[in-house]
C-alpha cells in the first residue's frame, strides 16, 4: 500500500489525538533510560515521535513514503527539532548501519508481509538489553482496510502468536495487552477496532 497519497491529509484531529495516547503508552512501557537512542519504523508524518522527542537523545524515523517523509522533514525544520533524523527507505530492502536502545512502531507492522523477517531485523538493530515496542491492530476480520484496494498486509495480529514469534527469535520478557478501543467510520458504518502494545527485551 502506497502512503504517498495520504501524506498531506494524514494529520487529522482524530489521528493526532490517538497518537498522543499511543505515545504516552509507549513512554510508560519502555521507560527509556537517559541518553537512549530510538528508531521509529513506519513513522509517517511523525505524529507519534513528536510526543516522544524529549524521551530520547536521538530518534531515527524511517518510512518508505517520500511524501510522508517530506511532511515530516518540514515539521522537524519548522519546529527546530534537533534530535530527530529521517530516512526514506524500505526497511525490508535496506541495511541500516546504526543500532538503537529502543525501536518502536505504531500501525506499521501489519503492512509488512513477512512479520518474522522484520522482527528478526529489529532484533539485530537493537543494542543488548534494548527494547522493542510495537503498537498495532488486534486480530480483526478485514473490515479495517476494506476500502484500501491495494492493501496486502495482515488483518491485525493475534497477540499470543506474535509473542511466540518474538520468543523464537530470541527476545525475552515479552508482554502484550490491549490498551485502546475505538471506532472507525467506513461508508457510514461503524467499525470497531482495538490496539495492543507489545514490549520485548533483547
Ligand atoms: C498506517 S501508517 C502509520 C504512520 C504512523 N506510525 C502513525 O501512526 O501515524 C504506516 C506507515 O508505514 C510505512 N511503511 C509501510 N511499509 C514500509 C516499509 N517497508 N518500510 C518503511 N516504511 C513502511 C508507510 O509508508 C506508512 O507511513
Amino acid at each position: 500500500m502506497n502512503f504517498d497519497d495520504f501524506a498531506n491529509n494524514w494529520d487529522t484531529e482524530r489521528r493526532t489525538k490517538r497518537a498522543k495516547i499511543i505515545a504516552d503508552e509507549i513512554a510508560v512501557t519502555v521507560n527509556a533510560k537517559e541518553n537512549s537512542s530510538a528508531m521509529e519504523f513506519g513513522s509517517g508524518t511523525g505524529l507519534i515521535s513528536f510526543n516522544l522527542k524529549d524521551n530520547f537523545s536521538h530518534i531515527t524515523l524511517i518510512d518508505i513514503s517520500k511524501f510522508m517523509i517530506d511532511n515530516l522533514d518540514f515539521k522537524i525544520e519548522n519546529n527546530k527539532i534537533n534530535n530527530m533524523v529521517t530516512r526514506q527507505i524500505d526497511i525490508i530492502e535496506n541495511d541500516i548501519d546504526e543500532k538503537f536502545d529502543v525501536i518502536y512502531s505504531s500501525m506499521a507492522l501489519h503492512h509488512i508481509k513477512d512479520t518474522n523477517e522484520i522482527l528478526g531485523k529489529f532484533y539485530k538493530l537493537l543494542n543488548s538489553e534494548g527494547y522493542l515496542c510495537i503498537v498495532d491492530l488486534d486480530e480483526e476480520d478485514g473490515s479495517f482496510h476494506k476500502n484500501d484496494e491495494d492493501f496486502d498486509g495482515h488483518n491485525g495480529f493475534n497477540q499470543e502468536e506474535l509473542k511466540q514469534m518474538l520468543i523464537n527469535i530470541g527476545f525475552r520478557d515479552v508482554e502484550a495487552h490491549t490498551f485502546f478501543k475505538d471506532k472507525k467510520i467506513i461508508d457510514g458504518e461503524e467499525i470497531e477496532y482495538s490496539l495492543f502494545i507489545l514490549k520485548a527485551e533483547k
